[in-house]
């Protein structure tokens, strides 16, 4: 591909609401945790002054060399290659402490599923890897040499949300014994063979949530959610913005519960006229709703269509206290 192309890998999704969501001051310093191939970053220097400066994250060590070539063409814009459950160690270290917004866009780029040789795809054979930072953590294959029959199925039912987890993890480490599974396209003909003979046409093709479960444990992703989360609702400054586009309903829930958490920390019964708990809310909700793709954003990208983003900002400590008492009853 060339030059001209290389950040086109990848559509962003839900690009303008994502700005729009994050972006108050053009003078402000801004954060990019998932920088990918740049889209969202881009468009965020394009509305930046002179003053203003932009720090992307990413794991993915070829992202990190993307967003180094565009480091070298824009004094305002830093890249590190980190996850973003370190988020906060990397923060203080730049002493950023009062961030105008704070963007997360989840899962995998295109040219990470694209490329049968990380492992993503089940449409590709390749290698049983998985992992979005090739450079640390375990790769599928391994990670499969160490877990049981139920702990897998738990894996696949909690992150993958599949009704036949149990048949699934059992064939797996079935053909794993066996000597079978050595490639994705393994992977995807045992799901496949898995899942009742009715179930193998209908809807989504049968590997779909197995595959998702496995990338989500493979890259702790769950975990990277909580920490990166509230690192970053720790380096807003008020009035600064948190938006997280996510893609399933599990990372959704979490995402949710965990601004909510903040949002309504009152933890006194509802029967006590006023709080005494003493936990100030840190952070509103901008919008009650997730914001979701429209029609035409889907037919030109259906990576887009199950994409959904979450928007917050941050409250200063005196709002806290105001609303202190009514959130999480009257509210
Ligand atoms: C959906 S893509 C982001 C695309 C980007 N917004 C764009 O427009 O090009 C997600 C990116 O986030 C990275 N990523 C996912 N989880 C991460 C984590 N916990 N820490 C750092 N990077 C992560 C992936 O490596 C991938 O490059």
């Amino acid at each position: 591909m060339g030059d001209d192309n290389r950040y086109a890998e990848h559509i962003p999704v839900l690009r303008d609401d994502f700005i729009e969501a994050l972006f108050t001051d053009p003078d402000g310093c801004y954060v990019d945790c998932t920088f990918g191939r740049g889209g969202h970053s881009r468009e965020l220097l394009a509305r930046l002054s002179e003053k203003g400066r932009l720090l992307a994250i990413d794991r993915d060590l070829e992202a990190v060399a993307e967003g180094e070539r565009l480091a070298a063409e824009d004094a305002r814009f830093t890249i590190v290659h980190a996850d973003f459950a370190s988020l906060g160690e990397t923060l203080d270290e730049l002493g950023w402490l009062q961030v105008s917004g704070i963007g997360f866009d989840l899962g995998v780029s295109s040219p990470q599923v694209d490329s049968a040789e990380r492992g993503f795809s089940f449409q590709k054979s390749g290698p049983l890897d998985m992992r979005m930072d090739l450079s640390s953590g375990q790769p599928l294959s391994v990670k499969l040499a160490h877990v049981s029959e139920r702990e897998l199925a738990d894996i696949i039912y909690r992150y993958g949300d599949e009704r036949y987890s149990r048949r699934i993890a059992k064939a797996i480490l079935r053909a794993r014994h066996d000597g079978e599974l050595n490639t994705t396209s393994d992977l995807e003909n045992i799901c496949f063979h898995s899942v009742p003979k009715q179930a193998r046409h209908s809807g989504a093709h049968p590997a779909t949530r197995t595959f998702q479960a496995l990338r989500i444990w493979v890259n702790a992703e769950m975990e990277q959610i909580d920490a990166g989360i509230q690192a970053a609702v720790d380096h807003l400054a008020p009035g600064g913005r948190l938006a997280v586009i996510s893609f399933h309903s599990g990372e959704d829930r979490r995402i949710r519960n965990l601004i909510d958490a903040l949002v309504h920390p009152c933890t006194c019964p509802p029967q006590m006229p006023v709080c005494v708990c003493g936990k100030t809310p840190s952070m509103r909700w901008l919008q009650k709703k997730p914001v979701r793709p429209g029609e035409a954003e889907i037919a030109a990208n259906p990576r887009s269509r199950s994409s959904l983003m979450r928007v917050a900002e941050r409250i200063s400590e005196a709002e806290g206290k105001k609303l202190a008492g009514y959130s999480g009853r009257v509210q």
